[in-house]
Formats: structure tokens, sequence, C-alpha cells
């Protein structure tokens, strides 16, 4: 196995930079928006058979490199002992968030059994696409999880976790801590069953002080990532200016959101490899912009190491030939 995608995750020099998007798999493409007239998205998420057919519908539409599976970060809660589902309009609600000490878990069930699901759908995934495109898995970062297990629903600014962070330092780090236990088992699980790469998103870890992500955040994820047996991103946004702090977790992979300039980040990061970072609001321009912005991150980062996709997730009302142009410029480059 040695396509595109897990060559530049490597860090070698690629004749073309690999493509895939963050969210390739969801409500941008009209044929997922008819499937989910028939199933919840807990439902697909949780039944392999349509998890698979969702998973290859940008494979069949635009052929990126990477193959994301279609799932969901907060999967893991379940097994941590919170239920959560996806309300229309309101995102993910958790039915017992944490709000005092003594609501934290200090055990969880076995990730494997609770989450055989996800070992499924790698397995399915595997025999279906063939070696040219690379299998990529993902799991929460520890804060992001820990958001939500606190607030119970989306928040501006991840203001309830950091005030529960504030009140109680010692049970915010074993919240995390457990979280970041359970993650690093599920990371391992997901590479047994075939994923060629595994993306950590702690997206939201970047509103922490830098002080507080180095103590709290930053040995978790070296942690987490440290014994991984396949090439790991980590994403986390809002970093611009301390990128270095994201190399020191150790990833092969920084993912960098679009509000840092790429030739930037490259002096800032040494050789580490990169991925990203087209602004997700380009794909709403004409084909012959988008093509352009696209050329000059692919410039900016140059030949080594570099992972073409978005600066965060592919927005929902965006046009399907905004996307084909993206993956087209990156199929285009020769070098
Ligand atoms: O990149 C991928 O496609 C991989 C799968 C993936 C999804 N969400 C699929 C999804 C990943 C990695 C995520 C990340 C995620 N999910 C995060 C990390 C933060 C980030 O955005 O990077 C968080 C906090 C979640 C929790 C969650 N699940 C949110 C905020 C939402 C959106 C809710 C809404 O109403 O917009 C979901 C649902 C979700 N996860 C969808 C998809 C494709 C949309 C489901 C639908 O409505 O059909």
């Amino acid at each position: 196995m040695s396509d595109l995608l897990v060559r530049a995750a490597r860090g070698e020099r690629t004749e073309r930079p690999p493509v895939w998007l963050m969210r390739q798999a969801g409500r941008h493409l009209p044929e997922y928006r008819e499937l989910r007239v028939e199933y919840d998205f807990l439902e697909a998420v949780t039944t392999p058979e349509v998890a698979t057919e969702i998973t290859l519908l940008p494979w069949e539409r635009y052929r990126p490199d990477g193959l994301v599976m279609f799932s969901d970060i907060l999967t893991i809660l379940e097994p941590l002992g919170f239920s959560y589902h996806i309300e229309s309009g309101k995102g993910p609600v958790i039915a017992d968030p944490v709000s005092d000490p003594a609501d934290i878990p200090d055990t969880y069930e076995d990730v494997e059994t609770a989450l055989d699901y996800v070992g499924e759908l790698l397995d399915r995934l595997d025999s279906r696409v063939g070696e040219e495109t690379g299998l990529i898995g993902f799991a929460g970062g520890p804060f992001t999880l820990a958001s939500y297990a606190i607030a119970g629903h989306p928040t501006r600014n991840h203001y309830p976790a950091r005030q529960f962070k504030a009140r109680n330092p010692e049970a915010f780090r074993d919240l995390l801590e457990t979280f970041a236990e359970a993650v690093r088992e599920f990371l391992a699980y997901q590479i047994e069953h075939g994923a060629d790469v595994v993306q950590l998103f702690d997206t939201y870890a970047g509103v922490l002080p830098p002080a507080d992500y180095r103590e709290f955040i930053q040995p978790l994820h070296r942690e987490i990532l440290a014994d991984i047996d396949a090439p790991t991103i980590v994403f986390v946004r809002n970093m611009g200016g301390r990128l270095g702090q994201l190399a020191a977790t150790g990833a092969d992979v920084v993912s960098l959101d679009w509000t840092v300039e790429m030739a930037d980040a490259r002096e800032q990061l040494d050789d580490r490899a990169v991925q990203g970072n087209l602004d997700p609001s380009v794909l709403f321009a004409d084909p012959e912009t988008i093509r352009e912005r696209t050329r000059d991150v692919i410039e900016g980062a140059g030949p080594h190491g570099h992972v073409l996709n978005l600066g965060h997730g592919v927005h929902k009302d965006t046009p399907v030939e905004g996307v084909e142009a993206f993956i087209e410029t990156a199929k285009s480059i020769e070098r």
C-alpha cells in the first residue's frame, strides 16, 4: 500500500498533492440529502451498510484520494455513558451532561464492542476501494469531546467547559484523561480494521489560552498519537502563530485552518507535513477563481508532504461544481 495520501502524509515529495475534503460525505451532496430522508443521522452512522454507501458517495462523484469514513466524533460518548442525538437546526444534544465533578466517568465500556459498527464499516470500505485510495479514520480530541460532555450542546467559545475547568481543574483533567484513553484505543482499533491514516479532530482546543493548551491538552495529544501505527493528522483551529505547539504533539501532519498563510505555516513547521487549507467559502466562487486560489495553496505548500484539503469542513450549501473545480485542480498538477 503506497497511495499518494499516505506518501504525502509521511512527508514525501509527491507528483501532485493528494486531495480530500473534511465533511465530504455530508449535506452538500444531493444524494446524501436524499438518503437522509430515509435514515436518521445516528441510524445511518450505526448501520454499516448505510454508512458504507454514504462514505462512497463522494468517491463515486469526485474520486478524491482519501475517503473519510462516515461517522461522527461524538460516537465515543456512548461507551463513556453519555447518550446524544442530533437535533436539526440545533446540532448535537447530550442527554445527561457533566455538571459537577461527581458526574465524571472514570471507566468506560469496551470501545471495540460498543463501537463495533465502526470496525465493520472500515472492513467494508477496505474491500470496496483500491489501493490508490487512502481510508481515513478519525476521533474527536479530548477538549472538543469535553466541551460537548459539559455543555450538552454546541456553544459559542466553549464557555461552559472553560468555566468548569476554572472551578474544578482536577476534575477537568480527569475527564480529559478518560477521553484521551478511550480515543487512543479507538484509533488503534480503526487501524486494525484498515484505516490507512487517522485524524484527531480537537477542533475547539484553540479557544484555550496557549498556556492551558500546553498544560492540559498537548500532553494528551502526544499520548494519543504516540503509538499509532499509521500516519496521523492533528486538526485544531485557531492555532495560527503557535503552530509549533501542534508540531509538538508529534503528529505526522498538521492540518491548517484557512486563517494561516500556507507559506508562513511552512516556515513555522520546518519539515512537518501539512494539510489544508483553502477557505471553504472560496468554493462558492466561479470555477476559475477556485482554481487560482487552490493553485496558490498548492504553490505555497510546495511539493513535499502536502495533503490538499479545505481549512475546515465543506459548508452544506456548497455547489458540487465548486468541489469539482477544487479536486480537478489538485489532479491537474504534474511535477
Ligand atoms: O469529515 C468528515 O466527513 C468525517 C465525519 C465527521 C462528521 N462530523 C460528520 C457529520 C467529523 C470528523 C465530524 C466532526 C465533528 N462532529 C465535530 C468536530 C468539530 C469539527 O467540526 O471539526 C463535532 C463537534 C461534531 C458533532 C456534530 N455532529 C456536529 C457539530 C454536527 C452538525 C450538526 C448540524 O446540524 O449541522 C454533527 C452532525 C454531522 N456530523 C453531520 C455530518 C456529515 C451532518 C448530519 C446531517 O445533518 O445529516
